[in-house]
């Protein structure tokens, strides 16, 4: 009898990352100490206790065991437009926002509302790996737009512009970046953005880490400030970082005018609605728990710097780019690539990291290391994992 075949885009999307890289992590015999997980992007607290009160209350309620409203509950959609309308400081409306079962789930909707297979999506490298996956598995060509660690991993207007073709329909840049932590400046944001309309391409933002920018209370752009916004952008977002709230799956789309009426259709028949308990619960917590976000962008920001600081025991290892969640680090010249490295690591010196290739092409000689869930002795044991196996290698 014949074995049913299975999707050749499947079978061509690469493995989930972070399970390859934690059964190298089974090998590893404890001689170091403790594994140091670098590989997850999670804060290391745990969710307000006031948020999973009002979780637990709503979950036990047969109001929010019903379906909901497709575009999401009319409360978090409220909260969220004028939080962002008071961040962004430009007005966003209700009906603009579209609440989702996570972020990665609005990226597919969103590009399967842009792009088809006969046409392609700018993908900047190094990218989260989630979003090549997800083109890859819909069949939607990416075509990839190196980066540079001399440029900052910027995306170059310029290199941008010869990149594009007629069947060009998307870029997508991720803000502050997964992998590289690198914020793009508002100025080459405008610049960028004013390309992709010209040129008829959409601008697809993800801004899962936007809570954890540097600055307080500074908008990190003005593309909302544009009365024609959403003719040409599309906005991301994710509750998992800023809430703590991963496991319940909730993220949001901005977006209006033709694209919010062909999403409609998308989030009808892949989730029908989001977790409606979590969303009851968030639409308490925005405006509830500003102060409590703001006090957890600091903690990260010292945990940035408290990475830096830790970091000067292992000079070899250059870091090429620093901010919110992660560290894109530069291997020493004399070790083979991170692929390689990144096994090591992980199965003889204890410490967990993501190698580069995970990121995209060109990126073999990068290591991300994702520090929010590191608290100080996991970054005081860090440069001591990294130039143990940097000794062996060379011996
Ligand atoms: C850039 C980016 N977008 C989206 C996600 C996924 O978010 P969610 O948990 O809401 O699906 C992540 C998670 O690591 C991410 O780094």
């Amino acid at each position: 009898m014949p074995i049913p075949l299975l999707s050749c885009r499947v079978h061509a999307t690469a493995e989930p990352p972070i399970p390859t890289a934690r059964a190298w992590a089974a090998r590893y015999d404890g001689a170091a100490g403790p594994m140091l997980d670098l590989t997850q992007a999670v804060p290391g607290y745990p969710a307000h206790p006031g948020l999973l009160a009002r979780l637990a209350e709503a979950a036990g309620s047969s109001a929010t065991a019903a379906y909901g409203a497709i575009e999401g509950d009319l409360a978090l959609r409220e909260a969220m437009a004028t939080e962002i309308s008071h961040f962004y400081e430009a007005p966003v409306a209700p009906d603009q926002v579209a609440i989702t079962s996570g972020c990665n789930l609005a990226f597919a909707m969103a590009v399967s509302v842009l792009a088809g297979s006969r046409d392609e999506v700018i993908l900047p490298t190094p990218w989260y790996f989630n979003h090549r996956m997800t083109l890859e598995l819909l069949g939607i060509p990416a075509v990839p737009l190196p980066l540079r660690a001399e440029d900052g991993f910027l995306p170059d207007p310029d290199r941008l512009a010869s990149a594009l073709t007629p069947r060009s329909r998307a870029l997508v840049l991720v803000s502050p970046n997964n992998p590289t932590g690198a914020v793009i400046p508002s100025d080459l944001l405008a610049r960028i953005a004013i390309l992709c309309r010209e040129r008829g391409v959409w601008l697809v933002l993800d801004e899962t880490y936007r809570d954890f920018l540097p600055q307080d209370g500074t908008s990190p752009h003005q593309l909302f400030s544009e009365p024609s916004w959403e003719d040409h952008v599309v906005h991301l977002y994710s509750f998992s970082k800023s809430y703590c709230l991963p496991g319940h799956r909730v993220g949001a789309i901005l977006g209006g005018g033709a694209f919010r009426q062909a999403l409609l259709k998308l989030l009808d028949s892949w989730q029908i609605c989001a977790s409606r308990p979590a969303q009851a619960a968030l639409a308490w917590a925005i405006p509830a728990l500003r102060e409590w976000r703001h006090g957890n962008r600091r903690l990260m920001q010292e945990r940035a710097v408290g990475f830096e600081r830790a970091m000067r025991a292992a000079p070899a290892w250059k870091i090429d780019s620093l901010g919110t969640y992660f560290a894109y680090l530069r291997l020493p010249e004399d070790l083979p690539d991170a692929l390689s490295v990144a096994e090591d690591l992980a199965s003889r010196h204890g410490l967990l990291t993501l190698p580069g290739p995970f990121f995209g092409p060109g990126q073999q000689r990068h290591l991300r290391l994702a520090f929010a869930n590191a608290a100080e002795p996991a970054l005081s044991a860090l440069p001591q994992r990294l130039t143990a196996l940097h000794e062996a290698a060379s011996a």
